[in-house]
């Protein structure tokens, strides 16, 4: 049994022999909005992935709302997505169909509303995230940012009870990227949702997180709030903040 909402426990995961979670432990409360961070290739998107069945673990468990989710059959995967929805790295949108067509169409799906319904749904959806006046245009249209308001609105149109967020805010400009912080804010404060968020960048995570889980060696090194992490004596902890190339940190590949 797990007490914690979502429960992440002794995971290990590896592609081709190559170990990248080694016995990774992380829990997360209702209503939270936890942080991953670490260098690239640790194992961040591989962990999130995890939680819905996309990759599936090694050894260790993951638990869900009292229920373990590691061990599921295909067929269970698409109620658990509908409750965890993922705001992919990179863009998924279809190029084929408007925004608003692409955010309607889980409405549709899923949400059971008829094509017009769920074509107005989803104008109040994109509305939420600035992007009421880009409805009719094609992904190709836009921006990069533009495209990933896109995608997180998508991700929201089915009202998830967990939202997990890969890289949100990269490639976006700072006040695209900061309006993206507070709506993942005001999705945890106002409608209770949990996030767990993947990030790199230091004004989200230190102005957005309730807590901050440092991948590090296929562990996670330190689970700690923002502001503990800013004065965290451990100096790998302070090498990642710093961003500093030179410390006792290695980086895969580099
Ligand atoms: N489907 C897969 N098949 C084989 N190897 C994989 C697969 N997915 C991930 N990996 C490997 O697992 C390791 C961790 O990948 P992951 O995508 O989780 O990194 P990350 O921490 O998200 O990095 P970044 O910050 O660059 O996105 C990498 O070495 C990657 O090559
Ligand atoms: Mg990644």
């Amino acid at each position: 049994m797990s007490t914690a909402f979502i429960e992440f426990r002794g995971v290990t995961k590896a592609f081709s022999g190559k170990p990248v979670l080694r016995g990774m432990s992380l829990a997360v409360d209702k209503g939270e909005v936890m942080f991953i961070i670490g260098t690239s290739g640790v194992g961040k998107s591989v962990t999130i992935k995890h939680l819905i069945g996309l990759l599936r673990i090694d050894e260790g468990e993951i638990w869900f709302d009292g229920a373990r989710v590691d061990q599921l059959p295909e067929r269970a995967l698409a109620p658990l997505r509908k409750r965890i929805g993922m705001v992919f790295q990179s863009s998924t949108l279809f190029d084929s169909m408007t925004l608003a067509e692409n955010v309607a169409l889980p409405l549709r799906k899923h949400g059971k509303l008829s094509h017009n319904d769920a074509l107005a749904e989803a104008r109040e959806r994109l509305a939420q995230v600035y992007m009421a006046e880009y409805a009719d245009r094609y992904p190709a249209e836009l921006s990069d940012g533009m495209r990933k308001r896109a995608a997180i609105a998508r991700t929201l149109a089915l009202s998830p009870e967990v939202v997990l967020f890969d890289e949100p805010t990269t490639g976006l400009d700072p006040v695209s990227a900061r309006r993206v912080d507070r709506l993942i804010r005001e999705l945890a404060d106002k409608l209770g949702m949990t996030a767990i968020v993947v990030s790199h960048d230091p004004p989200s995570i230190f102005g957005v997180a309730d807590r901050v889980a440092f991948l590090y060696r296929g562990v996670v090194h330190v689970v700690a709030t923002p502001a503990e992490l800013r004065a965290s004596p451990d100096p790998v902890v302070q090498q990642f903040i710093t961003g500093r190339s030179k410390g006792p940190m290695e980086t895969p590949g580099f």
